[in-house]
């Protein structure tokens, strides 16, 4: 089996590339990604060691690079991570993300089209569905809720989705599609709340909590993730979406409190700022579907996996330290300085 994934320089992205070598010793990974602020080969130094890996640089939505790269390799899956993925960055400037995000997602299916391929999965996200009143802990996310978005980000996402599903019917494309809740684990750029948090707490920093830090999101670990997606891949059914989540709904302060909890540092770091534009109440996911369909249980609750992330950012230093003494600075001040 030969498996192109595309934005495995990310986050979520490398953390599959790492399941999937480890899981299925016997597949081809092959990782597009053209190295955004977001992407990082040093993430992928042991992978690059595996004779059943190999890094392309390029672009996902720049044609003439993935057919030539669909005719060199003849792809049995794509598996698309490949985007722009921090909402603020898209209050900043959305261009990009309606490129990499819907375009990208286009110029992969038609080259799946033209070189035949056994499976498109969609990474997608739980934001698509919008977000949940915060005093309504009845309800979560299934399948069946209406898309409805807020953001740039979750704009761009969904508008993949609804092309996805349309290529599907029209074209016959064998598709799935996941969508999944807010991940956590290694590798996480520090953009993100929790990695944000981190390695601002480690370093004595004030710590950005947006509006009263009510806002809650479900979390899940990235490794499972990866172990969802895996299993979607396998054996989902074509033209399905399966929602990934595992009942870790968290308020952004209990989430920043945990991590100050488990660095042993002082909760007089967080800092109340001004709040992000259009924010997303509450998310909260329905897994059923591929827990009864699939089988999948994720293995980390959030107190387990939060321990075993803040010893990870520990214990590779010079993986953040890297990313926060570059460009990082920069984008920091701009979104945060008088904010
Ligand atoms: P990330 O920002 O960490 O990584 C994105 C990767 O895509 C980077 O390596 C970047 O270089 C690459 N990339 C960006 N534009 C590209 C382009 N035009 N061509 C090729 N490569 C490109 O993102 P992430 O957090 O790992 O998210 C991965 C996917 O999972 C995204 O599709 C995102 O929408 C989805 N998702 C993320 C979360 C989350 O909590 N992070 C949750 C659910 C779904
Ligand atoms: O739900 C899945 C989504 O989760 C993914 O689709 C996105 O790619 C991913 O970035 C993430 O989106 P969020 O906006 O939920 O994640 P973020 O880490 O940016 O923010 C989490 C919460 O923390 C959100 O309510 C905003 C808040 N926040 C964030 C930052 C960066 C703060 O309070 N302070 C901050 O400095």
């Amino acid at each position: 089996m030969k498996i192109i994934v595309t934005g495995g320089a990310g986050f979520i992205g490398s953390n599959f590339v790492y399941h999937m070598l480890e899981k299925h010793p016997d597949y081809k990974i092959i990782c597009l990604d053209n190295l955004t602020y977001a992407g990082n080969l040093h993430t992928l130094e042991e992978a690059m060691k595996n004779p059943n890996f190999k890094f392309v640089k390029g672009d996902i939505s720049e044609r003439d690079c993935v057919f030539k790269l669909f005719e060199d390799e003849k792809p049995d899956v794509v598996v698309n991570f490949a985007a722009e993925s921090h909402v603020d960055r898209s209050i900043e400037d959305p261009g990009i993300f309606l490129n990499t995000n819907i375009i990208g997602t286009q110029v992969m299916m038609d080259a799946c089209r033209k070189y035949g391929i056994k499976r498109y999965h969609q990474v997608s996200t739980d934001e698509v569905y919008g977000d949940l009143p915060l005093d309504r802990l009845d309800l979560m996310f299934t399948e069946d809720t209406p898309i409805h978005t807020s953001s740039p980000y979750s704009a761009s996402k969904a508008g993949a989705d609804l092309l996805v599903m349309a290529y599907y019917r029209t074209f016959g494309l064998p598709v799935t599609i996941s969508r999944c809740s807010n991940n956590y684990g290694p590798y996480h750029f520090p953009e993100k709340l929790i990695p944000l948090i981190i390695t601002r707490a480690l370093d004595n920093q004030n710590l950005p909590v947006y509006g009263t830090g009510a806002n809650v999101r479900d979390w899940l670990y990235v490794g499972d993730h990866c172990s969802a997606i895996d299993l979607v891949i396998h054996k989902g059914r074509v033209g399905e979406t399966y929602n990934i989540g595992g009942h870790n709904e968290r308020t952004n302060l209990e989430v920043v409190k945990a991590v100050l909890h488990e660095l042993g540092k002082p909760e007089s770091l967080i800092t109340y700022v001004t709040d992000r534009p259009g924010h997303d109440r509450r998310y909260a996911i329905d897994p059923a579907k591929i827990e009864k369909e699939l089988g999948w249980q994720p293995t980390y609750n959030f107190e387990q996996g939060i321990k075993v992330t803040v010893k990870w950012y520990l214990e590779n230093k010079g993986w953040w330290e890297k990313i926060i003494s570059g460009e990082y600075q920069n984008y920091y001040d701009k979104m945060y300085t008088n904010r």
